[in-house]
């Protein structure tokens, strides 16, 4: 459907809970956050509803995110109910990677297309501070057991924090070099946990043409800019919210794990989507369609006006 500003918007991100069992620190607070009542997320039929209503207007792309969407009971019921919806060409996945050697055949075998894997640093101990615990081999074998199963291409998502992993931009490139991994940089966003982090936190991408020479442009690809090393197989992605805002080619809308349709994911509004059945269901989520906001009013010195947190909306 195309929104007032003649977007077209085809993308919809669900959360499916927003759980999760690591503690990134730009993410989570180390305690974790305040549990959702069970009664307070969404359902597996109602993702559903949600998703026909969704592909009526148009929505052509879903994508699963959390939290963690591996820790959400019925996860690959969910995948297979979404992906079964007519209208709807693609499901995809964001996860952390941890859970995901369990699930990969599942996933793939209910539908699932393809995974984009967060793994911020390829240090083992660096890994373990930036998500207060997390084990980076069970990540790699998480994107093995993705590889082996077919869900590709296979998107690498680090996000870029300063005094912490810009060291380990170059490990994350060279990952490219042999496999067909999409190795994506993220500049960090002011939003929840790390809203009030000080400016040298906030790094530009430019950081990453900065460190490996080597890089050549190469296209685009969504959101992120796309460079090559000479002769790899995969690619290199920046991804600038910050830096230069890639609102006017926004694609998507969001649902949150209890139900909200956020049509911008810097914005405070939110429209609740749960009790509301067939043509009203529809309705509602036309009208957040097509009031999306033009753009977003973020950059390092001004933190977002989102109600909530990643976890709660996913990225
Ligand atoms: P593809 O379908 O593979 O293109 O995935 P994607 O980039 O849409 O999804 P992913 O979950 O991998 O998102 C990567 C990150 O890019 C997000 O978590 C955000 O940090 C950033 N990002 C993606 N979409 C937007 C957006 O609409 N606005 C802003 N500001 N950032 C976004
Ligand atoms: N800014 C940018 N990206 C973020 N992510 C989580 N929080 C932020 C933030 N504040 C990323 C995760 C994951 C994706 C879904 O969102 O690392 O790759
Ligand atoms: Fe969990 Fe992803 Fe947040 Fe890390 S960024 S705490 S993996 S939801």
């Amino acid at each position: 459907m195309i929104d007032r500003y003649g977007r077209n918007i085809d993308y919809l991100r669900i959360s499916v809970t927003d759980l999760c069992n690591l503690r990134c620190i730009y993410c989570m607070p180390e305690g974790g956050v305040a549990k959702m009542r069970h009664e307070d997320i969404l359902t597996v039929e109602e993702i559903e509803e949600i998703t026909r209503a969704a592909a009526a207007l148009g929505i052509e792309k879903i994508r699963l995110t959390g939290g963690e969407p591996l820790v959400r009971k019925g996860i690959v019921e969910i995948v297979r109910r979404t992906a079964a919806v007519p209208g709807i060409r693609e499901v995809a996945l964001t996860t952390n990677g941890s859970l995901l050697a369990g699930y990969a055949q599942d996933l793939k075998a209910a539908g699932l297309s393809r995974v984009n894997i967060s793994i911020d640093t390829m240090d083992a101990e660096k890994y373990r501070e930036v998500t207060r615990g997390g084990e980076l081999a069970d990540v790699l074998s998480g994107i093995r057991a993705a590889t082996d199963a077919g869900l590709r291409p296979i998107k690498l998502n680090a996000v870029l924090i300063g005094g912490i992993n810009e060291d380990f931009i170059r490990p994350l490139v060279e990952m490219t070099r042999d496999a067909d991994f999409r190795v994506r940089f993220i500049e960090i966003m002011p939003i929840g946990e790390c809203a009030d982090w000080n400016r040298e936190r906030f790094v530009s991408i430019s950081r990453v043409l900065e460190d490996v020479p080597g890089l050549a442009y190469a296209g685009t690809d969504g959101v992120s800019k796309l460079y090559r090393l000479e002769g790899a197989k995969g690619s290199v992605g920046l991804i600038s919210p910050i830096s230069s805002h890639f609102c006017p080619a926004c694609n998507k809308v969001r649902v949150t794990s209890d139900g909200k349709l956020k049509p911008c994911l810097h914005s405070p509004e939110e429209i609740p989507l749960r009790g509301l059945h067939g043509a009203a269901l529809e309705d509602a989520m036309r009208r957040g369609i097509l009031d999306k906001p033009l753009k977003h009013k973020l950059d390092s010195e001004r933190k977002s006006d989102s109600r909530r947190g990643m976890s709660a909306i996913g990225g």
